[in-house]
């Protein structure tokens, strides 16, 4: 009886195990904020230097990803350990290896299914959103720009100058009308009329004092303003925009495919210097992305030829030669500024001071970065004290209702920004 009876109960248990699993586990991809939430920020943490939701980069786009995939048990597997997937000969897993030149994307291993569906959700949410036009640039700036402050200075007082020069003309010529009026109601000699209505000619004027003066003091005041121009921008570096040895573009980097400027400007959070990414971080990309849209494999190509690398055989040959970047901002030695100080702590966009960075094909100094400028901004910005434990004290002692300035705290003390 036992015997007879044990085979069909061990199938319907195992088709009621499977039917279980299939229907009440099936992976559903949540729809929730809060899943959507968790999602972005693991795909902006992890995901995001290889794939965008609608653009291809390094993997591709993942828009549409749980309908192009077998299954979504599949993408948990993938995540979680895409080589093995491969391993297993899986054809939609080796298809796309060898759509993207076999590169490795890489395990997830630790992922909890919740994780990886809320990346899903996030993706998901992401594609049905509507194009919305691209955000405008939050670039407020007051510090940067302009010409400084002396040239403003001296062009509103020319202006001003020769408005009442001619204002001052238009009176004179008022006056003499009226004067001429008078004078012919009344009884002259032949000479005296004469003088009265003399023809001022080209010749007379152009003699008189008083032209002579308006056009030396016209003549003096241009020279003048140019002299004290010149002298004000001495070491003044503002648009420099050299060429580079590679035409690498900003705009197609952190503007169009939104990379992150910390991800190759390392130091900008972390220390004094942002520093300028070697080339071993412009390869996770461009071992894979060989050819520009714009400039073909030449480009590209340097970078490899730096780096000593064969695009051919994928190997490297050791033989190295670094990109030699022309540098663009560039303080005198007399001078200390600290990017962590201004960024982490000071919680200051970079493009305050770098301006526009994300829509320029070649990078410009856009600050004037003279010690004005650096003072302007101490004076003006208040310091970043929220969630700052080492200001807590400080804002007690300081006990006023006005918001604390980066003055306030010595940023205008000449030993904080000289050595
Ligand atoms: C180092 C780069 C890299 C990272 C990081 C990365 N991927 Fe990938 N991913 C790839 C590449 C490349 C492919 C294409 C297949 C291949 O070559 O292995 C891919 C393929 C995929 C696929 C299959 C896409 C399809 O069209 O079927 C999914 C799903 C995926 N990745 C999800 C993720 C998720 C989720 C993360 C973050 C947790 C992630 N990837 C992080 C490089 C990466
Ligand atoms: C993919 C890597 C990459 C990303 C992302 C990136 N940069 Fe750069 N950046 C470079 C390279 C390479 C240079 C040197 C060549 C040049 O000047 O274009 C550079 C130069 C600069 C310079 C000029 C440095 C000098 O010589 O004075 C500034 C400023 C700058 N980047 C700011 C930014 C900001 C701000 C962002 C984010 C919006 C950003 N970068 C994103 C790679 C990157
Ligand atoms: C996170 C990925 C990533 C990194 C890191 C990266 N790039 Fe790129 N790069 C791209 C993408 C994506 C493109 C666009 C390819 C295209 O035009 O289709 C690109 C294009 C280029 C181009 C060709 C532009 C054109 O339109 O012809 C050059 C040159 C270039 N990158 C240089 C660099 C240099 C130098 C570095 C290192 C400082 C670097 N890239 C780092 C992703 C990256
Ligand atoms: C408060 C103004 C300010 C902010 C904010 C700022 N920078 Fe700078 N940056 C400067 C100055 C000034 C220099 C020149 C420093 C020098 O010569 O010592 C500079 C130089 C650089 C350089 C040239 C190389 C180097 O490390 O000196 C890079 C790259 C750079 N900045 C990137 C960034 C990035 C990326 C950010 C945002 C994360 C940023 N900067 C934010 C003012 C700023
Ligand atoms: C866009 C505004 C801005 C500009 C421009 C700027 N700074 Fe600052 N700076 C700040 C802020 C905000 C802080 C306060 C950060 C903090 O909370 O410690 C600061 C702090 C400092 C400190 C530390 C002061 C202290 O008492 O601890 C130094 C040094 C400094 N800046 C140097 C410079 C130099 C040098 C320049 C010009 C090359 C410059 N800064 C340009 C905003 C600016
Ligand atoms: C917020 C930072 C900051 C503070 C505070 C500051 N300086 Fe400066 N100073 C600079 C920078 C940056 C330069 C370089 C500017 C340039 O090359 O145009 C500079 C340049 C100078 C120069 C010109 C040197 C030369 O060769 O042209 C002198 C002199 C000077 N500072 C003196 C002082 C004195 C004195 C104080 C205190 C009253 C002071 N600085 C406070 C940032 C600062």
């Amino acid at each position: 009886m036992k015997k007879i009876l044990s085979r069909p109960v061990t199938i319907l248990t195992l088709a009621l195990v499977f039917l279980f699993n299939s229907f009440a586990f099936a992976q559903q991809i949540p729809t929730d904020e809060a899943a959507i939430k968790a999602g972005e920020a693991l795909f902006n943490g992890n995901c995001k230097s290889c794939h965008r939701v609608k653009q291809k980069l390094v993997g591709p786009a993942l828009a549409g990803v749980e309908d192009r995939a077998p299954s979504v048990q599949w993408i948990l597997d993938w995540v979680r350990n895409p080589a093995r997937v491969i391993a297993s000969g899986d054809a939609y897993a080796n298809k796309i290896y060898n759509e993207y030149n076999k590169s490795q994307m890489t395990a997830f291993t630790s992922y909890t299914d919740e994780q990886i569906l809320s990346i899903l959700a996030y993706i998901k949410a992401e594609a049905n959103k509507v194009d919305a036009p691209p955000p405008g640039t939050t670039t407020a700036d007051t510090t940067g720009g302009g010409g400084g402050v002396p040239s403003g200075y001296l062009n509103a007082i020319l202006i001003g100058l020769v408005v009442i020069l001619v204002l001052l003309l238009i009176i004179l010529g008022l006056i003499i009308n009226a004067l001429k009026k008078y004078l012919d109601q009344k009884d002259l000699s032949e000479d005296d009329k004469e003088i009265v209505h003399s023809k001022y000619t080209f010749n007379t004027a152009i003699k008189s004092p008083a032209f002579i003066f308006i056009v030396v003091f016209l003549v003096a005041s241009v020279t003048f303003k140019n002299v004290i121009d010149g002298l004000y921008s001495i070491g003044i570096q503002q648009n420099y925009q050299p060429k580079q040895p590679i035409a690498f573009s900003h705009k197609i980097h952190a503007g169009q495919y939104e990379i992150e400027c910390r991800y190759c400007h390392t130091g900008a959070l972390k220390g004094k210097q942002a520093n300028i990414p070697s080339a071993n971080i412009c390869m996770n990309c461009h071992s894979q992305i060989r050819e520009g849209t714009n400039t073909g494999t030449t480009e590209i190509s340097k970078i490899y030829a730096a780096i000593g690398y064969d695009p051919a055989t994928g190997s490297y040959t050791g033989k190295q030669k670094p990109i030699e970047w022309v540098r663009i901002h560039n303080l005198p030695d007399l001078a200390y500024f600290n990017h962590a100080q201004h960024n982490n702590v000071g919680g200051i966009e970079c493009q305050t001071c770098h301006g526009p960075i994300e829509e320029m094909d070649v990078v410009k100094q856009y600050s004037l970065l003279t010690m004005g400028w650096c003072i302007d901004c101490h004076r003006k910005t208040d310091v970043n004290t929220k969630g700052n434990a080492y200001y807590d004290k400080l804002l007690e002692l300081h006990n006023s209702k006005k918001a604390l300035k980066v003055e306030d705290i010595g940023g205008l003390e000449c030993a904080k920004c000289h050595y």
